[in-house]
């Protein structure tokens, strides 16, 4: 090429670029979403104790209760699963399935498990003891709760400005790594089994993990012999967050991004809901032989035989197929493209929210939404059953609720399911959130009535503090 016809290319790309991000795919089966009058939100919020979870699915209009588990197949995973192969051993299903893992994770070891949660189980049932310590960055729920029923410590480790929802900073979700260090030197590496990453940070906000902060900690790791576990769940939005913010990989492919940072550890659990694509399953992967004999003989008691772990064979091909189409850029491309719409467009008329815009998902600063609810008054919990009585919108508190006294922060998350919701969906959601943003002060707190001794927020009962929510 000329230098002239480069220029050109060039320019002809930056017109490309500039243009809307669309859906790349286009829409072969649709299922029907169903409106409800005001009046009957206000039953059915009633019903199910102003607690989201307890809605029935059917009086939702747009669910933003999670990415997990909620994206649309492609075709060639709807094709991938009419081969699969429900033989009860050495299925070549499984085969297609540990080639598509190591592939992209590269551990010698590939666990099936029925979903992330499963391979903490058996990961921390294998690994932690009573009294052990686990330093992540943010452990997710389930992965606080899976360590704590092993009368284990779980310990939070984010970055100072992980967790201020109006810091900006590229890598939020990165550990901070002289605490780290301090916590070794204070607890002794005998006494902690493994250090997990979480990529993205998901209760931090989706925020990623810098491939810097990975070495690092890696390297901490390595010189105290603590083995490096990643929560995957959604590594390939974090891959592409390095490609599009960390100098050094604007060249490499998410793959290889991936692949790089796998690579600095030495296993990893991973939910296939998430980054798999599929609405089932997840593994564990190890490069530890011994470990990998214990957790298989664990998933013959509790999950299943090890070439399938509670997953039917089509569910291993659904899967083998979905990471690796995670892992597309214009796929990545418009999955962040369209989170940050959302983000940017109720940010830009004073919605507080956390900055930047997260992977998977956006999440509004409830405290900051609403100051004049106090913090034992579920402030986040207040604003999510308000988007629903709104607009019939079905999102998430992350804050006192879930995490107790040891929230840092009350959020609200709106999940955005993977190749689900076209634009004008997402154009419908802002328009609510901005109508409840416009009349906040009316929006009062919520007292708990009954509550389960662990993860409480799938369960609780609720009721507005005074009066009817109006
Ligand atoms: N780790 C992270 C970071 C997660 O986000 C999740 C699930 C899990 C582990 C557990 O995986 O659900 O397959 O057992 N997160 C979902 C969510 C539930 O809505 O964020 P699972």
């Amino acid at each position: 090429m000329t230098g002239v016809t480069v220029q050109k290319a060039l320019a002809r790309e930056d017109v490309v670029m500039s243009r809307t991000i669309i859906e790349p795919f286009r829409i072969k089966s649709v299922e029907p979403i169903r409106w409800t009058t005001r009046a009957q939100r206000e039953e059915l919020l009633r019903a199910a104790h102003h607690n989201l979870f307890l809605l029935p699915a059917a009086d939702v209009l747009i669910d933003l209760l999670t990415d997990s588990g909620t994206g649309a197949m492609s075709t060639h995973q709807w094709a991938a699963m009419m081969e699969g192969d429900e033989s009860y051993a050495g299925s070549r299903s499984f085969d297609r399935f540990r080639e598509s893992v190591q592939d992209i994770m590269g551990y010698r070891h590939v666990i099936p498990a029925h979903q992330g949660r499963a391979a903490e189980r058996i990961l921390f049932s294998v690994m932690c003891k009573r009294g052990d310590v686990v330093p992540n960055n943010t452990h997710f729920d389930t992965t606080r709760a899976n360590v704590e029923y092993r009368h284990a410590t779980a310990l939070d480790l984010v970055i100072e400005e992980g967790k201020h929802p109006e810091s900006r900073h590229p890598f939020k979700g990165n550990m901070d790594v002289a605490a780290l260090e301090r916590v070794i030197a204070e607890v002794g590496r005998e006494r902690i089994p493994l250090v997990m990453l979480t990529v993205t940070n998901n209760s931090g906000g989706g925020q990623p993990v810098s491939m810097e902060n990975a070495r690092a900690v890696s390297a901490v790791c390595r010189k105290h012999r603590i083995p490096l576990y990643f929560d995957a769940c959604r590594f390939a939005e974090n891959a592409y967050f390095i490609k599009l913010r960390e100098p050094g990989y604007a060249g490499k492919t998410p793959k290889q991004i991936a692949q790089e940072m796998f690579a600095l550890g030495d296993g990893c659990t991973m939910s296939a809901k998430k980054d798999g694509m599929a609405n089932i399953g997840g593994f564990l992967c190890t490069n530890d032989d011994l470990l990998a004999q214990q957790e298989k003989d664990l998933l013959i008691l509790t999950e299943g035989y090890p070439t399938y772990g509670g997953l039917a064979g089509r569910d291993l091909e659904a899967i083998a197929v979905g990471l690796q189409e995670a892992l597309e850029e214009d796929y990545l491309r418009y999955r962040i493209a369209s989170t940050g719409y959302l983000g940017s467009h109720i940010a830009e008329r004073g919605v507080p929210i956390v900055h930047p815009p997260g992977g998977h998902a956006i999440y509004l600063d409830a405290r900051a939404f609403l100051p004049h609810v106090p913090v034992e008054q579920f402030p986040g919990v207040a604003l999510a059953c308000e988007l629903y009585l709104e607009g019939g919108i079905r999102s998430v508190e992350i804050g006192s609720l879930m995490f107790g006294k040891d929230a840092k922060m009350d959020l609200v998350r709106l999940a955005i399911p993977r190749r689900v919701y076209t634009q004008s969906h997402i154009d419908y959601v802002i328009e609510v959130i901005l109508d409840v943003f416009a009349r906040r002060e009316q929006i009062t707190g919520m007292r708990l009535t009954h509550e389960a001794p662990f993860l409480r927020h799938f369960t609780a009962h609720l009721e507005p503090m005074v009066g009817a929510l109006a």
